[in-house]
C-alpha cells in the first residue's frame, strides 16, 4: 500500500499543477487582482485541506476526481483567510508560505481585494463540481457555514477581541475551534458529501475534525515557540502575547493533549473500511515540523 508521504507528496504535486491554471491567461482588464490571488494560492502550503477533501470522498467509495472542485474552494478559502490573517490590521506578519505576505508585494488594498476574490470565486467554482445538484447545495452550505461569522470569520473575531486580557481554557477552545477547527471541519465534511458518505460518515467525519482541528493548532502555537522559521515558511514567536494553548497549558503538555486528541480522532474513523490513511494523516501531524 502506498505510504501517507507517497500519497500526499503525489496528490500535492497534482493539485498544484491544477493550481497554476486556476488564474491563468484570463485575459481580464483587472490583471493584478488575479496575479494576486495567484501568487498566493501557488505560493505552497501543505494542501491539507484539499488532501482531506479527497481522503474523505475516497473512504466513503466515492470518485476522488468529482471532489476536486470542492477541494480546491476549501483552498481558497483558507488562502483568503491567511492573506487577511497577515494584514497589518490583524497579525501584521511579512512572510508566509516562504514568500513575502500577499500585502508586502501587492500593497493592503490589493491584499484585501485578492482575500475578496478568492473568497467568491471559492463558492462559483463548488457551483461547477460535476455532482447532482442537491450534493453541490450541501457543499456550499457545509463551507459557508463553517468559513462565516459562525465559523472561521467568528474565531478570527474572538482571537482579536480577546487580545488584552488572559483567556480561560474554554474561551481558549471557542477560538480555536472557530478560526481553525471550522475549515478543517469543512474540508472533511465535504468529502463525505462528494463521495455519497451517510449520516453516520458524517459525523464520523465531523469527530475525526475536532479532535485533528485542536491537536492541529496545538501543534501550530507549539510550532510558534520551538519551530524553525525556515521549515514553517513563517516567522516563529509572533504569539507571545497572545492567548495561545501553549501560554495555557506549557510546552510538555500542549504534546500529550496532542497525543490523546489524535487517538480519539483515529478512534473515530470506525465506520470507514478503509480509512489508514487518515489514521497515518493524523500521526503525522502530530509530530510535524511544518
Ligand atoms: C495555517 O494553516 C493557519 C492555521 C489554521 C493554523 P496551515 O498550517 O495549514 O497552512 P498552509 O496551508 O500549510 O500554509
Ligand atoms: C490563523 O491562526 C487562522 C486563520 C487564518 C483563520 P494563526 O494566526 O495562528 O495562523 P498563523 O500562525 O498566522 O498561520
Ligand atoms: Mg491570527
Ligand atoms: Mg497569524
Ligand atoms: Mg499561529
Amino acid at each position: 500500500m502506498q505510504s501517507l508521504t507517497e500519497a500526499w507528496q503525489a496528490f500535492i504535486q497534482q493539485f498544484d499543477a491544477s493550481l497554476q491554471k486556476v488564474y491563468a491567461d484570463h485575459g481580464e482588464p483587472q490583471e493584478r487582482l488575479f496575479e494576486a490571488m495567484s501568487y498566493s494560492l501557488n505560493a505552497g502550503g501543505k494542501r491539507l485541506r484539499p488532501f482531506l477533501v479527497y481522503q474523505f470522498c475516497k473512504a466513503c467509495g466515492g470518485d476522488a476526481e468529482k471532489a476536486f472542485h470542492a477541494a480546491l474552494a476549501v483552498e481558497m478559502v483558507h488562502t483568503y483567510s491567511l492573506i487577511h490573517d497577515d494584514l497589518p490590521a490583524m497579525d501584521n506578519d511579512d512572510y508566509r508560505r516562504g514568500k513575502p505576505t500577499n500585502h508586502k508585494v501587492y500593497g493592503e488594498a490589493m491584499a484585501i481585494l485578492a482575500g475578496d476574490g478568492l473568497l467568491t470565486d471559492a463558492f462559483s467554482t463548488l457551483t461547477r463540481a460535476p455532482l447532482p445538484p442537491d450534493r453541490i447545495a450541501s457543499c456550499v452550505e457545509c463551507l459557508a457555514g463553517n468559513a462565516g461569522p459562525w465559523g472561521m470569520v467568528g474565531g478570527q473575531v474572538l482571537d482579536i477581541l480577546s487580545e488584552e486580557r488572559e483567556l480561560t481554557e474554554q474561551e481558549v477552545r471557542a477560538v480555536q475551534t472557530r478560526k481553525t477547527g471550522c475549515l478543517i471541519k469543512a474540508a472533511c465534511c465535504l468529502g463525505v458529501i462528494c463521495g455519497g458518505g451517510s449520516a453516520e460518515q458524517r459525523s464520523a467525519a465531523e469527530a475525526y475534525a475536532d479532535h485533528l482541528g485542536l491537536a492541529f493548532q496545538i501543534r501550530d502555537d507549539v510550532l510558534d515557540v520551538i519551530g524553525d522559521a525556515e521549515k514553517l515558511g513563517k516567522a516563529v514567536g509572533v504569539d507571545a502575547q497572545k492567548n495561545t494553548f501553549v501560554r495555557l497549558y506549557g510546552i510538555d503538555a500542549c504534546q500529550e493533549r496532542i497525543e490523546s486528541e489524535t487517538q480519539a480522532a483515529c478512534a473515530a474513523l470506525h465506520c470507514f473500511k478503509n480509512a489508514e490513511l487518515l489514521r497515518d494523516l493524523a500521526q503525522y501531524l502530530a509530530k510535524r515540523d511544518h
